[in-house]
This record gives structure tokens, sequence and C-alpha cells, in this order.
């Protein structure tokens, strides 16, 4: 969908339908009274009968009201005006987007409503618009497109300086929603599909035609020769190669320092030689949702043409049972030397990614930011909403959370204080690679930290917010959005 600004009157805006929100107890706000005015008081009539009531999730279509240019006005409910935040905003223009894609219409207009952030209201409902009629039908034989989809979307300026914020947030919205699009298609995709192969085809496809990206990919011959032992010996038990996937981009004319971002790329997670109970074991095709985060940030950053350097590392790979798998006890040796004994195989993510990260210091990277579905624990501790943010720089961390506030993708940070490397301990390796059953998000991250000593360095555990289980099952483009937030501002692309 394309999104535009325009400058009109709210009564002589030439559009097949404009859309206004409407608070319950449905006051009328300035947009609203010039509506009535030029209407000649129908539309106060038309609510007066209290079909409408103005509720979160309600809405009311009108045909021909007089005077005015568009022919037709949906009213979409806003909820509560003393609740009002640019979320439950975002969401009603989503709803209401949705409720549009069913009536063959090519174009529809939205008034807006008075707020002093009106980048982050845009750019909120623009993803959150992008979301309301994303669907995944991939994998149906007979999928079914909307009779005619919308096409373009304006939102009515209120002045001539709202019309460059506008375009602008629209632009940064679309790029992240394009970015989450691609992530979420491809954690949606079943395990039989999205192989660690085929993410290796997905990132050079994703190079083609992009002057300022580049991917290679690490194949497991030079993956031996490098020495990462602990990311071959989770792929030793699967029949698909693993892949160790690297893109450049550069959007940075200088020769500055790039931000690394290390995506856990795990495309199936039975659990290996360890393996995990038969439940809902389907989802853990999600294992990869931090790669697939990495490639929707890249793509984004394709698109903005940002002037900035990032380098995405997805090492990618299956975790299943197999005689020739991992095996609790035994000693892998990692790519940066340390030796790891694996007590069990299902904690295979830290494995692959110690050794992307120790990879990574050839980038001399600015900072590095790792993006995993880690731990079980972490859903635990902070449930579905908030990504689990651990770091070893105070600064990296706090401008992550900041970005996180900002995106509405937010993270909650948990302590990486030494006392948490104890349970790590081995008899038998330098560390092991699971703790005792206590603080397992933070054990998890405590493990990374011993490889991540060359540089500033921030772990995101998205086990929680990454998809959706139950009746909407499916990825939800987390964390892209933070992600992308953190490379605005870095780039200076927005203040
Ligand atoms: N991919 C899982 C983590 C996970 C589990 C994410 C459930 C989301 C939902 C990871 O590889 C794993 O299995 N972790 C283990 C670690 C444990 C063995 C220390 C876990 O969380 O149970
Ligand atoms: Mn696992
Ligand atoms: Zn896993």
């Amino acid at each position: 969908m394309n999104y535009n600004s325009k400058l009109a009157s709210i009564d002589n805006v030439n559009t097949a339908c404009l859309a206004i929100g409407v608070y319950q107890g449905k006051r009328f706000d300035d947009a609203l009274n010039t509506l009535n005015n030029a209407s000649k008081g129908q539309l106060k009539r038309i609510l007066g009968k209290n079909d409408f009531s103005g509720e979160n999730g309600s809405s009311l279509l009108l045909y021909e009201l007089q005077g005015i240019k568009a022919s037709r006005v949906l009213l979409f409910g806003l909820g509560e005006r003393k609740k009002f935040s640019i979320q439950t905003f975002a969401q009603a223009v989503g709803k209401a987007i949705a409720q549009l894609q069913g009536m063959n219409l090519q174009e529809a207009t939205f008034s807006l409503p008075e707020h002093d952030d009106l980048y982050d209201l845009i750019r909120q409902s623009v993803i959150t618009s992008e979301e309301a009629v994303y669907r995944f039908d991939d994998c149906k034989s007979q999928a079914e497109p909307p009779k005619k989809p919308l096409k373009r979307i304006s939102f009515l300026a209120p002045n001539r300086r709202a019309v460059n914020t506008i375009q602008s947030a629209s632009q940064h919205g679309l790029a992240i929603a394009n970015g989450m699009k691609l992530a979420k298609d491809l954690a949606n995709l079943p395990g039989n599909i999205c192989t660690p192969t085929y993410l290796a085809k997905t990132a050079r496809d994703l190079a083609k035609g992009k002057q300022k990206l580049s991917v290679s990919i690490v194949e497991e011959k030079e993956m031996n020769e490098l020495g990462m032992g602990a990311l071959l010996s989770v792929s030793r038990g699967s029949r698909q190669p693993a892949k160790l996937i690297v893109m450049h981009y550069k959007g940075s004319e200088h020769n500055n320092k790039p931000i690394a971002f290390v995506g856990k790329g795990l495309t199936f997670d039975a659990g290996g030689i360890s393996i995990k109970p038969s439940a809902a074991m389907d989802e853990m095709k999600y294992d990869m949702c931090g790669g697939a985060s990495v490639f929707g940030a890249i793509a984004a950053c394709a698109e903005l043409q940002l002037p900035i350097n990032v380098v995405g590392v997805v090492p990618a790979s299956e975790n299943l049972p197999d005689g020739d798998a991992n095996k609790p006890g035994d000693i892998v040796t990692s790519m940066s030397g340390q030796t790891i004994e694996v007590l069990n195989t299902d904690a295979e993510g830290r494995l692959i990614l110690c050794d992307a990260l120790t990879y990574t210091e050839r980038f001399d990277p600015a900072a590095v930011i790792d993006i995993a579905t880690l731990t079980g624990a972490c859903v635990v501790a902070l449930g579905h909403h908030a990504t689990g943010l651990m770091a070893n720089d105070d600064k990296l961390a706090q401008e992550l959370l900041n970005a996180g506030d900002a995106s509405h993708d937010r993270a909650w940070q948990l302590p990486l204080w030494d006392d948490y490397q104890k349970p790590l301990d081995s008899n038998f390796a330098d560390m092991a690679n699971i703790g005792d059953r206590s603080a397992g998000a933070i054990t998890a991250g405590s493990f990374l930290s011993r490889f991540t000593k060359q540089y500033k360095w921030a772990h995101l555990d998205i086990a929680g917010t990454a998809w959706k289980s139950g009746a909407d099952k499916g990825a939800t483009g987390r964390p892209v959005p933070m992600l992308m937030q953190f490379l605005l501002k870095r780039s200076k692309s927005i203040k």
C-alpha cells in the first residue's frame, strides 16, 4: 500500500472514503464540527440515532453526506478520549483499513487527531495498517486475494508544515512494515521449506540489484577451517547443511564502523537428543525469528538508503536428534578457543551464536546486538510483551530501551552480574552450556557474554515476543521496529 499526505479541508477532499476517528461519547472536535456544519447538521442527526458508540473497534459507514465532497464517510471508534494513545489510534486505523479492504475501494483518506507527535502517530498507523492487512497464505493451495485491494491511503495534513512530517513518517513506517513482513514471511514458513539453505538463498536474492547490499555465505567447510566447533556440533545432527549468512549494508560513504546484528537462525529446534515434548513443538519453526529480524532490518535499511553501515550475521542450522547429533556430555571447542560441555543439547542457540559472535569481531563493529529466541525462561520472566535485554554496556542498553519505547516494541533489562556466571562452571570443560534451574534467561546471556568481551554488546531475548501462539498463531515481526528505531537514531535520520 502507498501512503501520502493531502493538504485539503476536510469537507472538500476528493476521496472515495473519508475516515474519521470518533471518541466514545462522540464529542465533536474541529473535524466533526466542520463536517457537521458543511452537512447542515446532518452528521449530528445521524449520530443522534445512537447506532454508533465510538467504542474501540466500532464503526459507521455513511454515504452521500450532504455538502461533503467525499463519497463515503467512515466513522471509526477511538474509545475513551482519556485513554487515547498512539497505539490505540494506530490500531483503530488498522481496523478501519481492514474494513475498507473488503469494500472494493482503491483509496481512502484519513483525518488526523491533534497530537504533538505527528511523526510517531503516522509511522505507527502505517505499521499497524500494514499488519492489519497481512496474510500468510503462501502454503495454501487456494489463496483468496482481496477483490480490489486498497492501493493508497492519504493522511489529511493539518497544515503545510505537517506535510513533510507525514511524508517521512509514512516512508519510515512503510519500510519498517516491509521489513516486518519479510521477517514474518520467513518465520511463518515451515521448517521443511525454510531451511538454512533457503535462508541463504533469500539473503542472496535480497542483495540482487541493491548496490549497497552484498551477501556472502560461510559454508560448513569454511566453518570447520575457522574452528566453529560449537555451531558445527549443532548442525551435525541434521541433514541440512548449516550456513553462516553474512549481509553487508554499506550506506555510509565513510569507513564508519558498522553496527552488527547477529540473529539466531535455528530453522527448526526439536531439542536434539535432549528432545523437546511434542506439544506445540511445531512452534519451534519460529526459532529463526532472530535471524529473520536481521533480514527485515537490513531490507528496511536498503529501502530507506539509511546513511549507516550495518552487518547482519545469521548462523542458520537445524537442531534434531540423530546418530551423529550432539550427546549430553559432549565437549566441543568454539571458535574463540573456549571449550563447552554440552549438558543439554536443547541449549543450542547459544552454541551457534557464540561462534557467530566471535566471527563478528572481524568487522570491528561499533556495537553488536544479537537477537535470539533463546530461552523459555525469558517468556516466564517477561511474558509476551517485553523483549529481554542484557548488555555489557549501559549506554548501549539504554539506547535500545529508548528505541523500544519509541517504536512501541519494548524491551526490559535484566542484569548480567558476575554472580550469574557460577552455574556455568563445568568439571570437564571451560564452561557448560546450561546452568541450574534459576534465572535461565540471564544464564544464557551470561554464557554469551563470555564471547563478546571484544566489543560493546547487547543481547535481545525475543522468545516471548517474536511470535504468537493459539488462534492467531503467527510471527510478529518484532523486534524489527526497535532495531530500525535504533538505526534511524544512530544514522541521525530522525531526531
Ligand atoms: N529455542 C529454545 C527457546 C524457546 C523455548 C523459545 C520455548 C521459545 C519458546 C531454546 O533453544 C531452548 O530450547 N532453550 C532451552 C534452554 C534450556 C535447555 C537451558 C529452554 O528454554 O528450555
Ligand atoms: Mn533448544
Ligand atoms: Zn532453540
